[in-house]
This record gives C-alpha cells, structure tokens and sequence, in this order.
C-alpha cells in the first residue's frame, strides 16, 4: 500500500537528496528522480535508493526520434530502476521502439523490465495555456486520446491529472497504470501545478500511483508530511 506514494526528489545535490530520503525514513518507499537530480548525481542517487530497497521512478520523460528514444532506454534498463517515461507525443513509433527496446534489454540482463509509462499532458497546464497549443481539443480529450496511443504502443500506463484519471481508466482498461502528479493536501500551496487533486480524490478517481513532491520535500517535517499523505490514501 505505501508504494502508492511516489516521493519526487527534486533536489540539485545528492546530499539533498539523501537527507530527505532519511527524514522520510520508513514512511515512503518509492522516490521519482526526476531531471534536476539526475543531471546532478542520477546514477550515484539510484544506486542510494537501491542499497536502502527503495523502489526508483525514473522521471526523465524522453522524446526524440524512435531509434534516439530506443537506444537512451536501453541504456536506462541497465539502471535495474523500476518504471521509465517517455512523452506520448513522442508518437506511436517512438513509443513502440522504446517498450522493444526496453523489452530485450531486460531480456538479456535476466532482469524484469521497468514499467514503461508515457508523459500525456503536464498538470502544471491549464486549458488557456492548452489552447495555445492549438490541438483543438480539451485537454481532458488530449489525454485520453494519448492514454489510447500508449496503450496501443504496448506501453504499461501514463503520467496525467487524477482529473482525467476516471476517463483514462475508462478508455484504456483495468491494468493500465495511472500515475498522478498534481497531487496537494487540502489547503496545501499550488506552486506551478494547476490540474490539481487531494490525494483522496486521485484514489477515489483511481490512480494507481501518486507522486508528490513539494508537500513532503519542503515540509518542515517530511515524515509527518508522508504520514498524512499515505493515512489519506489509505483511506480513500
Ligand atoms: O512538487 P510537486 O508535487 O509539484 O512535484 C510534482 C513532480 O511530478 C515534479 O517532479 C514534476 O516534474 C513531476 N511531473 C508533473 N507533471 C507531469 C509529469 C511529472 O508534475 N505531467
């Protein structure tokens, strides 16, 4: 059940980095490294949370053309990490060369492969922003249609707003994986997110996995912070 909360570890050092792991303590038991981290100490910070059995989301949300994509992921699979994104709108191909490719890799390492979740639309986007992409559809749409082009590409699940999360359980089935940032504690800022939802509505709405950052990272006390999320989750 604690694995349902994902902790994101955007820090700039290592120390940083560590330091929250420790505070968190026993309360969280999978961290996302996501950019910042892993430009900084990626490799030397996986191995950290490998050591203390934490479970690794790898949040680099790669898009570029497929073989570019397929090759990056291959080499990410030797990480042993335990769930990989890309951008959906990276494309079908892009998407389907990187489950392959991730898929022999594992293959050859005798080791399970990651899951493979793909990136819909950001949750710090709100539909004015949205619109100036000039998709012509709502953003909820996008999602769901991107939800349907990973799941055809064989992908595990997406990365979207437990706001979408009802019509993507819908249009995509019971086994694919819904994971929500955007996540805040009633009354908890809303920084630079917009499609927003208490940890209860993300259960309620069916998310599988919730990552939150600022709420517990920038908590004056982490593990209180993860302890009233995950007493939340469990009892959405
Ligand atoms: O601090 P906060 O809870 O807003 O952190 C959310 C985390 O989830 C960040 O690390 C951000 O990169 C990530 N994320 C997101 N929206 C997405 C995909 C990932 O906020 N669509």
């Amino acid at each position: 059940m604690k694995d349902k909360l994902i902790v994101a570890l955007d820090f700039p050092t290592l120390q940083d980095a560590k330091a929250c792991v420790d505070a968190c303590g026993e309360e969280v038991t999978y961290y996302k490294v996501g950019m910042e981290l892993y430009y900084a100490a990626g490799n030397e910070m996986i191995s950290f949370l490998k050591q203390k059995q934490k479970k690794v989301f790898l949040d680099l949300k790669l898009q570029d053309i497929p073989n570019t994509v397929s090759r990056a992921v291959r080499v990410l699979t030797r990480l042993g990490v335990d769930m990989i994104n890309v951008h959906a709108v990276g494309g079908l191909k892009m998407m389907q060369a990187a489950k392959q490719s991730m898929r022999e890799e594992a293959q050859a390492l005798g080791i399970a492969a990651p899951k493979l979740i793909a990136v819909t639309i950001l949750t710090s986007m709100d539909e004015t922003e949205f619109s100036a992409l000039n998709y012509r559809t709502s953003v909820a749409e996008q999602v769901v249609s991107l939800a349907k082009l990973a799941k055809q590409a064989g992908l595990d699940g997406v990365v979207a707003s437990a706001q979408e999360a009802k019509k993507i359980r819908q249009a995509c089935g019971s086994d694919f994986l819904i994971v929500t940032p955007g996540v805040r504690p009633a009354g908890a800022a809303t920084q630079d997110q917009s499609r927003i939802t208490t940890p209860a509505t993300a259960i309620q709405n069916g998310a599988d996995y919730l990552v939150v950052g600022r709420p517990i990272t920038q908590a004056a006390n982490p593990q209180d912070a993860a302890r009233n999320i995950q007493q939340e989750i469990c009892n959405a």
